[in-house]
């Protein structure tokens, strides 16, 4: 589903799913904020470029640290295709030595999507991002969502390890989960702050998305959207996604 949407004043098609929809409203918001200047992204763990290069594209300068060179092949290829190889920077390696990779509080806007479940310790990875932001910059943070898994796996009958994955304090379930821990907005919120980060908005990404049956997801995705869009920041819905989205920012 194509949509024009607006960037921070600069008009883009994207096609908005339940998995984007919510963050990019976010994100867009900040960017109209702040319309008519450049900003500085850093995007840790950005992947294959799936936010770095609209932004890019958006014209601001981006700079992907992440772990993998393939990803960072992926990412440097679509930039190209895009035309933004100019303003996509990628760099290989690891969140947590940030601090070697980017100037310090010289950054206006952090992305850390579906990163922080797979780090060793999040502690340091989100003590350095905040330390890249300058001050008044802000974080965008998605991390997997502990109740959704819980309910997934009981729904899909594996009982015993929808009630590991409860009971263990760190929200995963056990040496063959591919996570290493799954958050609720409490302890998301903890981590942030203690880094010394403001959070602002926490968003539900996919209340619905993972518990519909296929035909009905396929069959009507602007309505799904819109759904999504309108469930994300009211709990209890908001709390039972299967990702929470954190708007922050380090204190002006
Ligand atoms: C699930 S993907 C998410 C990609 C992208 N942020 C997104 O939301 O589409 C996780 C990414 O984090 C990267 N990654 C994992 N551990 C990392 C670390 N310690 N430092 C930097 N990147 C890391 C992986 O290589 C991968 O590209």
């Amino acid at each position: 589903m194509a949509r024009v949407t607006r960037l921070g004043g600069v008009e883009q098609t994207r096609t908005l799913t339940p998995r984007t929809a919510v963050i990019w409203a976010v994100l867009a918001a900040e960017l109209d904020r702040r319309a008519g200047e450049r900003l500085t992204v850093l995007d840790v763990g950005g992947g294959t470029g799936g936010f770095a290069v609209p932004l890019a594209e958006a014209g601001h300068q981006v700079t992907v640290v992440d772990a993998s060179p393939d990803a960072l092949a992926a990412l440097t290829r679509r930039a190209a295709e895009a035309g933004v190889a100019d303003r996509v920077r990628a760099v290989q390696g690891d969140g947590d030595a940030l601090g070697g990779l980017v100037e310090p509080a010289a950054v206006d806007l952090v992305l850390c999507h579906s990163v922080l479940e797979v780090v060793d310790d999040p502690a340091p990875v989100v003590a350095a991002l905040a330390a890249a932001l300058r001050p008044g910059g802000a974080a965008s943070v998605l991390v997997a969502g502990r109740a959704a898994a819980v309910l997934g796996r009981a729904m899909n009958g594996h009982l015993d390890t929808a009630a590991a994955l409860a009971a263990d304090p760190a929200g995963a379930a056990g040496p063959r989960d591919t996570l290493r821990r799954r958050y609720d907005a409490d302890g998301a919120t903890a981590l942030l702050t203690a880094a010394g980060l403001t959070v602002e908005e926490i968003h539900g990404v996919r209340v619905l998305a993972d518990l519909l049956p296929a035909a009905v997801a396929d069959g009507q995705p602007a309505a799904l959207v819109e759904l999504e869009r309108a469930l994300a920041a009211r709990p209890p819905y908001r709390d039972l996604a299967a990702q929470l989205h954190l708007f922050a920012r380090r204190p002006a």
